[in-house]
């Protein structure tokens, strides 16, 4: 396993360019999910300086905190609830260019003002999503959707447990 990350400077898909493949390098010698998905919002946050980056994971009824980069967060959320339980439910991604105008919005912190939310989806099923924070309004586009949504399928690609 790679434990170097080298961080190119440029546009954003430069970076993902070179993110990604690192990023399938790292994980893929590397079976547990919690040491997975810690390192890759490791990578996220270096790469982009994300205002808050990571993931909640399906448990129950509920998406639950796991591994993320950022400011203390909320623990757990319901099924539909704010833009992280609209992706499990629609089992699509969410690109929210202003947070105040979604309606349910969870406001973990008040400085959050847009955000992307990518659903892990294996045999079908969501069984988390990739949550990414700006504090600066509309900071996403399609891009940002295409780049991780092809991040969040090496992540359930990956044999994990
Ligand atoms: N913004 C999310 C809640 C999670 S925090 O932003 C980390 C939402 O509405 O789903």
């Amino acid at each position: 396993m790679s434990e170097q990350l080298t961080i190119i400077t440029g546009s954003k898909a430069e970076k993902y360019e070179a993110m990604l493949p690192q990023i399938k390098s790292l994980i893929s010698g590397e079976q547990d999910l919690i040491a997975n998905l810690a390192n890759v919002s490791a990578v996220l946050k270096a790469t982009f300086d994300f205002f808050w980056v990571g993931f909640y994971l399906v448990k129950g009824n509920e998406l639950v905190l796991g591994p993320f980069q950022g400011s203390l967060a909320c623990t757990r959320i319901a099924y539909g609830r704010g833009v992280c339980g609209a992706a499990w439910q629609r089992g699509e991604a969410m690109l929210v260019p202003d947070v105040d105008a979604f309606p349910g919005h969870i406001a973990c912190s008040s400085l959050s003002r847009s955000e992307v939310v990518v659903p892990l989806v294996r045999d079908g099923k969501v069984w988390g999503v990739l949550d990414v924070d700006s504090d600066l309004l509309d900071d996403f586009n399609q891009e940002d959707v295409d780049y991780l949504t092809t991040l969040a399928s090496y992540i359930s690609n990956n044999e994990m447990r």
